[in-house]
């Protein structure tokens, strides 16, 4: 296979894979591969090379993937002809990331292979990100005349804003922003693309989608699962790291943004940033006033014994961690002015379930009596983005009968129902929007600073607080006793998960 002059006709690409040995590219980015060859989406030309730390062989490499494959492929039974092609595009370089000739063998690799469109997936610790990427750059393998180079980071993307400001630095010393893909798969689950099509692509909701009518938007990122086995990582991030500075702020951002020029990566991009630079920023007292942090304590869940948050390996004895976080943000904006965005996400809660509830505001005269008005707000709408992805439209009916009385009822929209049950993996879609160059779901160099930016006032502020033992909560349970105070507090009411969905 040879290179055109301009190197934008040379078809041969490779997707390099740092950390194949390691637990995502088991779990998501293999078995995303292989679904993509499944369904014919991944160019023959593609080859796939795994680096890693382990001295492995091709054929261990090809072995320990199938085992992957047939675990966790989406597609299951597996279609053995699909799992061979991909298990035969694939090589094994050995390398420790800090040294260089793990990198002279990468060269050496791509070169044999003709394989000039260079796609790196840093699906590694963070810790060696920096080494990893600087010894691209003195690879010469960061930059390319005969074809493309793209590189895919992967959350965490820093720890807080200074490091996230390093990081940028950095990788922006090796690589042009075109070339970075951040990774926050949030962005490739179907539902949360469709949160921008349900938006702009229909004319009736985009009216009602602003101060006027919506009295509070509550998003919910709830898990089952708790630290086990990450534990000393967890602990050193929270689920104010680990969830809202990318998944729930990306939701958030999708939810409150303007409608872009264009459905591209930079209009897109340019209304999200927009949407984080109008949070008002949550600092000192306003700060603790506004979020509410808790830990899992000892308990069962669904017949199993959960030990508490501190009792986990890895976890300090005296951890002032979340494992639970509820917050009241504010978008200062003209749509948004007024209109709380609560955002509530924890692990070890009742059940695995992902939305976004925009709840409209009250009829302005109860001409049906008080207790006649389908609960405090009748109108809500929910975007439920897992694991029953669809859309609910809550609103009263009048109830058959002589009595005017009302009742909550639904119009619902289920994926399954009008699609089929499997919809894409997040992976699937990203590493196949990064091979054909399309960043829209990837998030820019500001919407990550500005992100930060936010959450950094959030962090001092509670380093300025005392050390204490946060409360507690039953695992199974929907979070601490204390968040229904706090959200009370604010002048409104958790949308009751034991009604979901709708
Ligand atoms: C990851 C977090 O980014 O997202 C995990 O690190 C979390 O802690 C996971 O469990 C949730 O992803 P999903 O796709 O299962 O909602």
């Amino acid at each position: 296979m040879s290179a055109s002059k301009n190197g934008r006709a040379a078809k041969a690409s490779a997707l390099v894979i740092f950390g194949i040995t390691g637990d995502l590219a088991h779990r998501k980015l293999v078995p995303a591969l292989y679904q993509l060859v499944l369904d014919g989406q991944l160019p023959s030309e593609t080859s796939i090379i795994g680096v890693g730390r382990r001295e492995w062989s091709d054929d261990k490499l090809r072995s320990e993937m199938r085992i992957a494959i047939e675990k966790f492929a989406r597609t299951q039974p597996v279609d053995p002809a699909a799992l061979d092609n991909v298990l035969g595009r694939m090589q094994y370089v050995y390398g420790d990331f800090g040294e260089k000739p793990g990198y002279a063998r990468l060269a050496a690799k791509l070169e044999e292979l003709g394989a000039y469109n260079r796609l790196y997936y840093l699906a590694t610790p963070p810790s060696v990100y920096e080494e990893i990427i600087s010894n691209l750059g003195e690879a010469n393998l960061a930059q390319n005349e005969r074809g493309w180079t793209r590189i895919i980071v992967e959350k965490p993307y820093g720890h807080d804003l200074a490091s996230a400001q390093e990081l940028e630095a950095m990788i922006h010393s090796v690589f042009d922003e075109e070339q970075i893909y951040r990774i926050d798969h949030y962005l490739g689950k179907e539902t949360v693309q469709n949160i921008l099509f349900f938006r702009f692509a229909n004319g009736i909701f985009e009216p009602l989608w602003n101060r006027r009518y919506v009295n509070c938007v509550q998003i919910t990122v709830a898990e089952t699962i708790g630290v086990d086995g990450r534990a000393a990582y967890f602990d050193s991030a929270g689920v104010i790291r680990d969830i809202v500075q990318n998944h729930a702020l990306q939701l958030l951002t999708l939810t409150a943004m303007e409608a872009p020029v264009a459905f591209n990566a930079d209009a897109v991009r340019d209304e999200k940033v927009k949407v984080l630079r109008a949070l008002r920023p949550l600092t000192g007292d306003e700060a603790l006033r506004n979020t509410l942090r808790a830990q899992y304590g000892a308990g069962k869940q669904n017949g199993k014994q959960v030990d508490a948050y501190l009792e986990h390996e890895g976890v300090a004895k005296n951890s002032q961690t979340e494992t639970f976080l509820a917050m009241r943000v504010a978008i200062d904006n003209w749509r948004w002015a007024g209109v709380p965005f609560f955002i509530r996400s924890g692990k070890h809660l009742a059940e695995r379930v992902t939305e976004i509830a925009v709840q409209y505001k009250q009829v302005p005269l109860a001409l049906f009596g008080a207790q006649n008005m389908a609960g405090d707000a009748p109108n809500r709408l929910v975007l439920n983005i897992q694991p029953d992805e669809g859309i609910t439209l809550t609103f009263g009916a009048k109830i058959p009968g002589p009595d005017n009385k009302l009742k909550s009822v639904k119009m619902d929209f289920s994926y399954a129902e009008a699609f089929g049950a499997s919809t894409p993996e997040a992976y699937e879609r990203l590493l196949l929007d990064c091979m054909h160059g399309d960043a829209t779901l990837f998030t820019r160099s500001d919407e990550v600073l500005e992100a930060w930016k936010f959450i950094d006032g959030v962090l001092q502020a509670w380093q300025t607080q005392p050390a204490r033992k946060l409360p507690q909560y039953l695992p199974g349970s929907w979070g601490p006793k204390e968040n229904d105070k706090f959200i009370v507090e604010h002048g409104h009411t958790w949308r009751d998960m034991e009604q979901v969905p709708g």
